[in-house]
């Protein structure tokens, strides 16, 4: 047997899926993997299988297919006020995780420093080692996560080549405001540095807010890949199509990597979403209200409980306060959780390097309400 010499050594089975195994073997109900326990809409679904059966499964466009590519430009104009090429600068790719991986490669070289945000969604370490530069990790503070944008300031050095940001943010629901796009756009002005916005639940934000997209910002567009998802708009993660918007020259980087990575992704369901999107635009407008009754379901059944937790401002994740109820470190009181309560948890302190010197726990309300109900009955039980 040859044991390779890993380029990961710090990778090994995701939290998400020691924890999904628990969960299982204990019977508990799951709310740590982020993913709905309910279909995308019946249109959607019917017409991918209308595609199959009319023969549309060869190879899709290496950029995307076209109708659909037309229909994200469409939806982008109509909420972030820009107008994008469909040609130059739209990439439809497998998912938003190819994405990701894709606009690193393109743009990060060895010894390159990428500023990330803990806690940190875990493709992007990886992804940046993969290509020999180095995660600069900096922690979002608790209670409410906002980037201190001085301490951004103060790590910028002339190795810096990316910056990644995720809004609204995976797991603790923050978003961006307008105050913090001008921030960025000051600290990156006159310099080289790209920007990596992660939004793929730009669809997920609550009460009333706007979502403030890097795509609503010229400057920052110019040095931006905009990545989103329709996993998640769409109740589909298991399909794995996303994409990637940016300027033209970086979308011709971005492409080249695409083009050897996957080259295209799955046309049935690409072909599926260009209709739900022609035919059911309102969908988009109408998803922060579906998930801000779960949010809002969720967060009274849970109010009684001893968990402490202010309603998140976006995604469909909550993180509850576990201290008045446990000292365990979080590993622990997940698994707890899992084995006491029959509750399935995702302990926050995965996403970052250094264990936060908080005790905060996610749970993933993309789940039916009576899912939500008999959760809630066990967490209040604690
Ligand atoms: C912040 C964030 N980015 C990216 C992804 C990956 O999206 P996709 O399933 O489209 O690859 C996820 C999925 O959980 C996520 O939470």
């Amino acid at each position: 047997m040859i044991y390779p010499h890993t380029k990961l050594p710090k990778v090994g089975t995701t939290i998400f899926s020691v924890m999904s195994q628990m969960a299982a073997e204990h019977n508990a109900i799951n709310l740590s993997q982020g993913f709905p326990d309910f279909d995308g809409p019946s249109a959607l679904l019917e017409a991918v299988g209308r595609y199959i059966a009319q023969g549309a499964n060869q190879y899709a466009p290496m950029t995307g297919v076209p109708a659909l590519r037309e229909q994200i430009a469409q939806k982008v104009a109509l909420l972030y006020g820009r107008e994008v090429s469909v040609d130059h600068e739209i990439t439809v790719t497998s998912g938003a995780t190819e994405a990701l991986f894709a606009a690193i490669a393109a743009v990060v070289r060895s010894d390159d420093e990428v500023i990330i945000f803990d806690p940190a969604y875990d493709s992007y370490e990886p992804a940046i080692e993969l290509n020999g530069a180095k995660a600069v990790r900096l922690q979002l503070q608790a209670p409410d996560f906002r980037v201190n944008w001085d301490e951004v300031s103060a790590q910028i050095t002339d190795k810096t080549r990316l910056i990644i940001l995720n809004s609204p943010h995976n797991p603790t629901g923050t978003t961006l405001d307008a105050d913090d796009l001008e921030r960025l756009a000051e600290l990156v002005e006159g310099t080289d540095i790209l920007l990596l916005g992660d939004e793929v639940y730009e669809h997920i934000v609550f009460d009333n807010a706007p979502h403030h997209s890097l795509l609503t910002h010229a400057q920052l567009y110019e040095r931006s890949f905009v990545v989103s998802s329709f996993g998640k708009t769409y109740h589909t993660t298991g399909w794995k199509v996303g994409y990637c918007i940016a300027p033209p020259a970086l979308s011709v980087e971005l492409r080249k990597v695409h083009q050897y990575l996957t080259f295209s992704t799955s046309t049935p369901m690409q072909l599926a979403l260009a209709d739900i999107m022609r035919d059911e635009p309102q969908h988009v407008s109408e998803l922060p209200a579906f998930y801000q009754h779960k949010r809002d379901l969720f967060c009274d059944l849970i109010q009684p409980s001893r968990f402490k937790f202010t309603p998140t401002s976006g995604t469909y994740f909550q993180c509850v306060d576990y201290s008045a109820i446990s000292d365990l470190p979080d590993v622990e009181f997940c698994k707890w959780l899992i084995e006491k309560a029959g509750v399935a948890a995702i302990p926050v302190s995965v996403f970052c390097e250094a264990p936060p010197d908080i005790r905060l726990v996610r749970f993933c309300f993309a789940k039916s309400d009576e899912t939500l109900r008999a959760a809630a009955e066990r967490i209040c039980a604690i």
